[in-house]
């Protein structure tokens, strides 16, 4: 049989197809004053190195660029990646570029060269987690910060509830997958960086909160989600065969209605909780 070729073997990457569906970007645009205040609490100073895992087209990177460091993007999307690039140059930020890697392999990168390793709601999708707190403790220095954003499974806030609506719809997953929803745990959060020689008195948890701004109603944003993110749009495919879209449709306005809290009808804002993880000195 013949070898499959490098390029077809990693479009079959799942984990990868995932985030190249659709546009993340359409979802990211909601984020960004959020993204913003968070990186604005970080403490970051002129020069700093930072690595930004899981960084999509941005919405933390910039914000960190913008403050003077200097900030690597490493994403599996090769889309958002470019996205990502659009955004930097379009705002001339020299000390911001985003490159395609894995999470779970940052074969690219040396070791102990960040000063601060940022993931948001970005490095939790990657498979083989021990392997992903392995790698971002291998690239943070002696005396460094990783800070990571994971949203917190069975949460009632929405993208908890976006991912659980969406997985009653959608067949079960592979054997031995690790929901990504796991690094929204403190235990497990604890054990995946003990595996990677983090003691757990280096690890701190608070709750956070993002909150999504979209200027249309809540349900043409449920349609940016059906139209644009994966998870989303898979979920949608999978409910199609089985004759459940438009249970699925409903039960996710309703989600998006009952959570908006927005003053004026035509617009929404989203309130969603997360796990904030900080592991450093
Ligand atoms: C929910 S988005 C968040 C993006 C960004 N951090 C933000 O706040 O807008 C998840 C991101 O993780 C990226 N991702 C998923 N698996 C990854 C992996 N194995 N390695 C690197 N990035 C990954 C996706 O491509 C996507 O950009």
């Amino acid at each position: 049989m013949a070898t499959p070729s490098w390029e077809g073997q990693r479009s079959m990457n799942p984990n990868k197809a995932l985030w190249e569906k659709g546009d993340f970007t359409r979802i990211a645009a909601s984020m960004r004053e959020s993204g913003e205040a968070l990186v604005a609490g970080l403490g970051i100073t002129a020069g700093m190195k930072v690595l930004d895992l899981g960084c999509g087209d941005g919405t933390t990177a910039l914000p960190a660029a913008r403050l003077g460091a200097d900030v690597l993007g490493v994403d599996i999307a090769s889309n958002l990646v470019e996205a990502g690039n659009r955004r930097a140059q379009a705002e001339g930020l020299k000390n911001c570029r985003f490159q395609e890697g894995d999470a779970t392999n940052l074969s690219d990168l040396t070791d102990q060269r960040f000063d601060l390793v940022v993931s948001i709601f970005g490095a939790m999708f990657a498979p083989k987690p021990f392997d992903v707190a392995r790698e971002m403790v291998r690239v943070t220095r002696p005396g460094g910060r990783i800070v990571m954003g994971n949203w917190i499974p069975n949460d009632p806030t929405l993208v908890a509830q976006i991912l659980k609506i969406s997985s009653a719809y959608s067949p079960p997953p592979p054997e031995g997958f690790v929901s990504p929803m796991t690094w929204g745990i403190e235990g497990n959060v604890i054990e995946r960086f003990a595996a990677a020689g983090i003691p757990a008195e280096k690890i701190a948890f608070s709750r956070d909160t993002y909150t999504f701004r979209s200027p249309g109603t809540p349900s043409a944003f449920v349609a940016d989600f059906r139209n644009y993110y994966g998870p989303t749009m898979n979920a949608f495919a999978a409910a199609e065969q089985n004759g459940k879209a438009a249970d699925l449709q409903k039960e996710l306005e309703v989600l998006f209605e009952r959570q908006n809290r927005s003053e004026t009808g035509d617009a929404t804002s989203i309130p969603a909780t997360f796990l904030r993880v900080t592991v450093g000195p």
